[in-house]
C-alpha cells in the first residue's frame, strides 16, 4: 500500500517535471503520457544478458512512470548510432548505451549533449568524450581477477612446483571490458607464467593475440581448434582462461570434439562470465568449470536510480571518481560486485535467487 502511494507521487512528480521540461520548450519525448522518455541503446540481443539488461531496465522505468525507447543494434556500429541519432531526434531526456565499440560514438555523444541530454554509459565505458556524464557497470579488474584466480586455485599452483598449460582466450578488441577483464586475470595469472608453473603452449599470451572479434563462440571454437592440432598433439591442455560464456560454448565444443571431458582426458578448468542458461547447463554436466556472476537486475536497478536522481535534480550516487578514465575525463561511476559461480554454489546463487528457473536446468 504504502509502495502504491509512493509509486503514484512519483508519477505525480515526473508528470509535474515533465510539464516543466515541455513548458521550457524541450519536447520531453512524450509518447503515451507526458513523463520523460529514456532512450536505451543496446549492443545485440545474441547473448542473453543483454536482453534481461534490457527487459529489467524497460520495466523498472515504466513501474517509475517513464516512457523508454529501446533499441538494439544487431552487434553493427553503424546500426547502433544510427539508432542513437533518431532516439534524439524523437526528444529523448536521458540516454543510456551499452557501446558495440566505445571509441566510436563520439560524435553522437556530442550531439546529445549539445541537446543537454545526460549521457549514461551502460556496463562498458564510452570513450573519447567528455559528454559521458555516469558510468554503472561491475568492477571489471575484479572479473578478470576472479577468473584468473579460481585457475591458480584449482590448480593448486601456491602449494606444487608442477607445471600446467593453459591458453588464453579473451574478448572483443574494440570492448573496453575485455581489456580490463584481461589485466585483471593476468594479475593472478601472470607471476605463475613468469616463473615457469604455466606454460602457454601456442605461445599466444598478449592480448591482441588472443582476442576473439566481436566475443564469436565460432571463432574462439576455431582458434581452440588450430592451437589444439597445433600445440596439443602430445601435450595435455589444464586451464582456458575464458573472459565469457558465448567464448566458453565453442572452446568446450572444440575440446570434446578431440576427446577432452571423458574419464581418461577431463576437461580442463574453463573459466567464463555472465551466468548464462546454456553456460550454467555446461558447468551442471561437467563442461564449463565456472562463471562470472554479474546480476543484470542488480545493473539495471542502479542505472534506474541514476536516471531517477538526475530526473529529479537529486545527487546522484557513485562509487568511484578516480579510476574509470575515458581518455577524456574521468567519469563517476556506479560498481557492483561479481560473484564466482561453479557446481557447488551455483544452485544457491543463479537458482534459488530466482535469477534463472529450477526448470531450464536439466540436473
Ligand atoms: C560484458 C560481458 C559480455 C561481453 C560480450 C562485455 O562488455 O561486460 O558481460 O559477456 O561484453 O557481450
Amino acid at each position: 500500500m504504502k509502495n502504491t502511494f509512493k509509486s503514484f507521487i512519483k508519477v505525480l512528480a515526473i508528470s509535474a517535471l515533465a510539464f516543466f521540461l515541455v513548458a521550457c520548450g524541450d519536447n520531453g519525448g512524450a509518447t503515451d503520457s507526458d513523463a520523460p522518455t529514456i532512450g536505451i541503446s543496446m549492443p545485440d540481443k545474441s547473448l542473453e544478458r543483454w536482453e534481461k539488461d534490457g527487459n529489467y531496465m524497460v520495466s523498472k522505468l515504466e513501474e517509475l512512470g517513464y516512457n523508454t525507447d529501446i533499441q538494439y543494434a544487431q552487434d553493427g556500429v553503424p546500426t547502433q548510432i544510427s539508432q542513437i541519432e533518431n532516439m534524439i531526434t524523437n526528444g529523448i531526456d536521458v540516454l543510456v548505451i551499452a557501446a558495440i565499440d566505445g571509441e566510436a560514438l563520439t560524435d553522437v555523444i556530442n550531439t546529445a549533449t549539445n541537446q543537454e541530454i545526460p549521457v549514461i554509459a551502460y556496463d562498458r565505458l564510452l570513450m573519447n568524450s567528455d559528454g559521458v556524464d555516469y558510468y554503472a557497470t561491475f568492477d571489471l579488474l575484479e572479473v578478470g581477477r576472479l577468473q584468473g584466480q579460481y585457475i591458480v586455485d584449482s590448480l593448486g599452483l601456491e602449494d606444487t612446483d608442477e607445471t600446467f598449460n593453459i591458453e588464453l582466450f579473451g574478448g572483443a578488441p574494440d570492448d573496453n571490458n575485455a581489456h580490463i577483464f584481461f589485466e585483471g586475470a593476468m594479475s593472478a595469472l601472470q607471476p605463475y607464467l613468469d616463473s615457469g608453473q604455466l606454460i602457454v603452449q601456442s605461445g599466444q599470451t598478449n592480448f591482441n593475440q588472443v582476442a576473439t572479434v566481436g566475443w564469436s563462440s565460432s571463432e574462439a571454437q576455431a582458434r581452440m581448434d588450430n592451437i589444439l592440432s597445433s600445440s596439443y598433439t602430445t601435450e595435455t591442455l589444464d586451464a582456458v582462461l575464458t573472459q565469457n560464456d558465448a567464448l566458453a560454448i565453442g572452446i568446450v565444443s572444440s575440446l570434446s570434439s578431440v576427446g577432452y571431458g571423458d574419464a581418461n582426458r577431463p576437461m580442463p578448468i574453463i573459466t567464463g562470465q555472465d551466468a548464462e542458461t546454456a553456460a550454467i547447463q555446461s558447468i551442471v554436466d561437467g563442461g564449463q568449470t565456472m562463471t562470472v556472476f554479474k546480476d543484470t537486475e542488480a545493473l539495471a536497478g542502479v542505472t534506474v536510480d541514476m536516471i531517477d536522481s538526475i530526473v529529479e535534480g537529486e545527487d546522484v550516487e557513485v562509487d568511484d571518481t578516480e579510476t574509470y578514465d575515458n581518455n577524456s575525463k574521468v567519469v563517476p561511476t556506479r560498481l557492483l560486485e561479481p560473484i564466482p559461480v561453479d557446481v557447488e554454489n551455483y544452485q544457491e546463487v543463479i537458482i534459488d535467487s530466482g535469477y534463472i528457473d529450477a526448470s531450464d536446468i536439466n540436473q
